[in-house]
């Protein structure tokens, strides 16, 4: 795999063998793609049940529009199959992509624990002349001075003489996959230049996007990183201002609407906390960074204080709600609308929602929860409802946690039918005009009332 013109020959006569582990959210559309574009594509997971379930041909991401096609299709070709057996695979490729997880402990620190394990057991088991490309988000340096080490550890193989190593690090969002693959741009760095031209014809041969070249494996991870800690300090900073704007009676959404006309404003929402794999894990990723660097990112660590505080601030709107009924939020009956961290995926990692769930039962309410992504299932060991206007009835209030498209096209009417009208919307998809008109008690957050 450091010869151009072999891999170009192996990618026109597919006959170049892919290895893709970790086939979670990221790994499995990705190894999906590879095979769709006709090469033999294998995935690795630890995770038996979704092996089987891929090898069973029960599609396991249902959120994620287009993909089940192109699944059954690849499925049926044979150019797609998954595994647990990670040696076998590994024996069987030349290009080895890591989608590995990459979370945080409850202290806040990273942990590429994942990449970590994979890499000792490649250690022992890749074949020579082999190409890996991470895409898993981790920071600048990893590549260069820890999996390098760790895949060297052996002593078998080397890098730059027996294989090689670059990133293109993923961008991708949930449910929008598809979409993002086949549009937005991607970076790719590696070790040497030849390594760098070689991944970018393989990335051009699957996914045909612009493919940005990047110096090295680091200045790619920094890219990454930089972009979507961006988002987390300017959700941070729109946060901050909606508070002060609550207290002027100001509604941050026209503000933002009205800054977003001039050319060089990017527009961020204020909401209940920032969730999900990857911003807040992204911020402390620098974070991790800059404290082995001896560096400062003061505005990152603070941004991080801010966006955490926004559960807090959903339950003081419900308590004022609550005040404003002259009712206690003690023995009530709560609804949370929506608990994945954004609208319209089937995801809880890091959401808000359990957050201020654990904050209202510790004031006493009893907690009820419509997802239409979760009916029927138990989250936070709270069943999921079926129909959110057989609950109304049963609650007290209403707190909009996820902007799911259900919840912005919702009739503010039904609300109506609860015992006190209370709704609380923490994401901006109510009219306020309009719930004051349906005579509830409406409390938006950042919406100056
Ligand atoms: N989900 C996102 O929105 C998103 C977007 C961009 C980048 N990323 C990054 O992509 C990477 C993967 O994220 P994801 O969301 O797909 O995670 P995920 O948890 O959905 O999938 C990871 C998969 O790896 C498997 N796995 C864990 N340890 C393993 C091991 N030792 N051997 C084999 N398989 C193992 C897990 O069982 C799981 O199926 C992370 O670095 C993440 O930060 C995620």
């Amino acid at each position: 795999m450091n010869n151009i013109d072999e891999v170009r020959n192996s990618l026109e006569s597919k006959s170049l063998k892919v290895c893709v582990v970790g086939i979670g959210r990221i790994g499995l559309p990705t190894a999906l793609s590879f095979a769709k574009a006709g090469l033999q594509t294998i995935g690795v997971d630890i995770n038996e049940k979704l092996v089987d379930s891929i090898n069973t041909e029960n599609f396991p991401l249902k959120d994620e529009p287009g993909y089940e096609e192109i699944f059954n299709k690849v499925r049926k070709n044979g150019n797609f199959s998954a595994t647990t057996n990670i040696n076998e695979a590994i024996s069987k490729s030349n290009l080895i992509l890591l989608s590995l997880p990459t979370p945080m402990d409850e202290k806040n620190i990273p942990s590429y624990f994942a990449l970590e394990s994979v890499g000792k057991q490649l250690s022992h088991i890749l074949q020579p002349n082999s190409l890996i490309v991470v895409e898993s988000t981790i920071e600048p340096g990893f590549i260069e001075n820890d999996l390098i080490n760790i895949l060297e550890g052996t002593n078998r193989l080397y890098v730059g003489k027996n294989f090689t190593i670059g990133v293109c690090p993923e961008n991708a969002n949930p449910g929008e996959i598809l979409h993002d693959f086949t549009n937005l741009p991607r970076l790719v760095g590696s070790i040497d230049e030849q390594t760098t031209k070689i991944i970018t014809m393989i990335y051009d041969f699957v996914f045909s996007v612009e493919l940005v070249t990047m110096p090295d494996c680091k200045t790619a991870n920094a890219v990454k990183l930089t972009t979507n800690v961006f988002r987390d300090v300017n959700i941070a900073f729109v946060n901050e201002l909606s508070l002060m704007f609550d207290k002027l009676g100001i509604d941050t959404l026209k503000v933002l609407d009205a800054a977003k006309r001039k050319y060089n404003f990017q527009i961020h929402y204020p909401g209940a906390g920032v969730g999900g794999p990857c911003l807040p894990i992204n911020s402390y990723q620098f974070l991790g960074t800059a404290r082995r660097t001896g560096s400062k990112l003061s505005i990152i660590k603070l941004s991080r204080e801010i966006n955490e505080k926004m559960p807090d601030y959903v339950i003081n709107l419900t308590l004022d709600g609550f005040k404003k009924c002259k009712k206690s939020i003690k023995d009530s009956s709560v609804l949370i609308l929506g608990i994945s961290y954004k609208p319209d995926v089937k995801d809880v990692q890091l959401s808000p929602a359990e957050i201020i769930i654990n904050k209202l039962k510790a004031l006493g309410a009893r907690i009820k929860i419509y997802d239409p992504y979760y009916k029927g299932s138990q989250v936070f060991g709270i069943s999921v409802e079926q129909n959110i206007e057989d609950v109304l009835s049963k609650v007290d209030a209403s707190i909009i946690i996820t902007a799911h498209k259900e919840f912005q096209e919702i009739n503010l009417k039904i609300f109506t039918k609860m015992k006190t009208p209370i709704l609380i919307d923490s994401r901006g998809v109510v009219d306020t005009s309009s719930a004051n008109d349906a005579g509830l008690v409406f409390r938006g957050l950042g919406r100056g009332i």
